[in-house]
């Protein structure tokens, strides 16, 4: 039997079906209601398993407790919506996160512990955390045996192709914007790799350089072609990681606006589908025109109500797509520090963030307590990607919240289709004053989450490339049109989603519609080996996403030669840590 035709033949039957559904959302009132309570601020955050999230803060004097000191991590129970203390440690404060491919979550960079006197320098540290459901996991992290070949404060990452992470920029000290001095100009993988002539070590990136001082937390996104999407303050590039070239110069970000911090915009990649035929395309909101020069951010300088950016920029990242630039829209309101959330119908959610100000604490002239920003956006804001230009955005039936997620604050879609809000905490240590360091939850549903939903069975632990699932499924009376989606719900941290990301599938019914066979994504560039929330769609209306690892579930290459080198000498930029604070915890080398 010839497979390509199989494949294309079923890929044709659900074209008509999955167009009709993108096209639809449920109709109904959104709601917002606060319940729980996150024990430590969510600084950090990302769903780990179907019903846990894992929740990571700085160390700082929190209520919730663990081996007799104070904790800042714990996993959050979508269920009983009730918290676990973890135990990394070192300090999380300001790390990134991501997925390998065989499910475990790396936590990468860090800051020395501060305000509280326990714990390890988190610099460099590498903390792996493997998602459990029965409240028998907990945080694994010794830098003896693993860690970083630098230190990164305010760094990225990504999953790639083979199931790694690409670890990017970052400085290897703290300050309210990157600068000449602490810039960390590198990447590195874990788990390390020995490529580019570096066996495991740091690897210099020019586009770091080239974008100072607001570029922290730069915009890492893997694209369908191998290649990365990376941006940071007003520059954009295409990057080859494989031969260690930026293949691409691709157009600056419009009108002067800075995108990365302390300028923080919200990034999605949007959804890649059968429709758009996994053609990427980014969405970048917010952001500030303010200049980045460094003598502008000394202490005392910058002000907390300074104008914030609304423009949202998109581009098709294809030859047309940069040939025709970045298309400029605007959001009903300005924001920074804005979570751009994708919902398994193909919008996008606009959530948390301030009007006005910048990403820090402590640093502005008119700091509100110790906010650099102030004029919190209480409003959600929906964007549908495939609405025509001028008609993309609604705050209409949207609810407003009470409480201000500033600086410090995460969101993130759960499996059963709400939003969770979280976080914020403007202030170096735990505060009560305005705007204080926040523990309450908040669950944003969209309409559909009072509708009758789909229901299915029979997901499997692993779903590989082209292969074929069949799935038990039970659909509301009526529903005409059904599709499926893969999610990666990311790692959220400062308003940046590490890995956000939804692919289409192609998917058919039978049996009178009580099964549902699915195809497998085509390739790992498309969606990198790793966990996936799984969504069947009837008329807009999602079922709950069951987890599954897409690929084979088995762990990234591990090259133990390249981890011996990284081991063998101390991180890289010790020696200037050491020398601008004498006496700190050191990294365990
Ligand atoms: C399904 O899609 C068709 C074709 O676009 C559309 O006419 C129809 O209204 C959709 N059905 C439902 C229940 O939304
Ligand atoms: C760079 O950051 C360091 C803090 O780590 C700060 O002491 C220094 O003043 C900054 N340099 C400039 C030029 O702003
Ligand atoms: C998911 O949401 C529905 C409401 O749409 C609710 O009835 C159900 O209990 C939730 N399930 C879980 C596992 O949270
Ligand atoms: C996943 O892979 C990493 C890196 O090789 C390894 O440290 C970790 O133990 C693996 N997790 C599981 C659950 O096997």
């Amino acid at each position: 039997m010839n497979l390509s035709f199989t494949f294309r033949s079923l890929l044709t039957c659900v074209l008509v079906g999955s167009i009709a559904a993108q096209a639809q959302y449920a109709p109904g009132q959104w709601s917002l209601v606060q319940d729980g309570n996150s024990g430590v601020s969510a600084l950090e955050l990302a769903v780990v398993s179907e019903t846990t999230v894992l929740i990571f803060d700085k160390a700082e004097h929190n209520p919730l407790q663990t081996n007799g000191h104070v904790a800042w991590a714990a996993e959050l129970n979508l269920v009983t919506r009730t918290v676990r203390p973890l135990n990394p440690t070192s300090n999380t404060w300001c790390a990134t996160g991501s997925f390998l491919s065989n499910g475990t979550m790396v936590s990468s960079g860090g800051n020395a512990v501060f305000p509280v006197a326990t714990g390890d320098n988190g610099l460099a540290s590498i903390r792996l955390f493997d998602p459990c459901e029965d409240g028998n996991c907990d945080v694994f992290e010794d830098q003896r045996v693993r860690r970083m070949g630098s230190l990164r404060w305010y760094p990225s990452s990504a999953r790639l192709e083979d199931g790694s992470v690409l670890l990017f920029g970052g400085s290897w000290d703290f300050w309210a914007i990157d600068n000449s001095t602490i810039i960390n100009p590198t990447y590195e993988f874990y788990p390390p790799k020995n490529i580019h002539g570096h066996n495991g070590t740091p690897i210099y990136s020019p586009f770091l350089q080239d974008t100072l001082n607001a570029n922290h937390f730069p915009l890492v996104i893997t694209l369908p072609d191998g290649n990365l999407f990376i941006a940071a303050n007003t520059q954009a590039m295409i990057f080859d990681w494989k031969t260690n070239e930026q293949v691409r110069n691709l157009p600056g970000i419009p009108n002067g606006v800075r995108i990365s911090s302390p300028f923080s915009a919200g990034a999605t990649l949007l959804p890649l589908t059968l429709e758009n035929n996994y053609t990427p395309e980014v969405l970048i909101c917010g952001g500030s025109t303010l200049d980045d020069d460094a003598e502008l951010f000394t202490p005392g300088i910058p002000s907390s109500q300074s104008p914030t950016s609304d423009q949202c920029v998109r581009m098709v990242l294809n030859d047309e797509g940069i040939a025709a630039g970045w298309q400029v829209e605007h959001m009903p309101e300005p924001r920074i520090m804005a979570e751009l959330i994708l919902l398994p119908d193909g919008r996008v959610t606009i959530v948390n963030g301030a009007q006005t100000g910048i990403a820090g604490n402590g640093f502005t002239k008119d700091q509100i307590g110790e906010s650099d920003c102030d004029h919190p956006a209480l409003t959600p804001a929906i964007y549908d990607p495939t609405a025509p230009l001028g008609k993309r955005f609604t705050q209409e039936g949207l609810p407003t919240s009470e409480i201000p997620r500033l600086y410090h604050s995460t969101s993130s879609l759960t499996p059963n289709g709400s939003i969770l809000l979280a976080g914020s905490n403007p202030n170096n240590d735990v505060e009560t004053h305005l705007y204080p360091t926040e523990y309450r939850l908040e669950w944003l549903s969209p309409p559909y989450m009072e509708k009758p939903r789909p229901t299915y069975t029979g997901l499997p632990k692993t779903f590989d490339y082209n292969s074929k699932i069949t799935l038990d499924v039970d659909l509301p009376p009526g529903a005409e049109n059904v599709s499926v989606v893969i999610m990666d719900l990311g790692f959220a941290t400062h308003g940046v989603h590490m890995g956000q990301r939804l692919v289409g599938l192609v998917s058919e019914l039978s049996h009178h519609k009580t099964k549902l066979t699915i195809a497998g994504p085509p390739s790992p560039t498309i969606y990198s080996p790793g966990p996936a929330f799984v969504f069947v769609l009837a008329d807009g209306v999602p079922s709950f996403g069951s987890k599954t690892l897409i690929g084979t579930g088995a762990q990234p290459p591990l090259d133990e030669d390249a981890l011996a080198n990284v081991l063998s000498s101390q991180p890289l930029y010790w020696d200037k840590w050491t020398a601008a604070h004498p006496g700190a915890p050191a990294p365990a080398a």
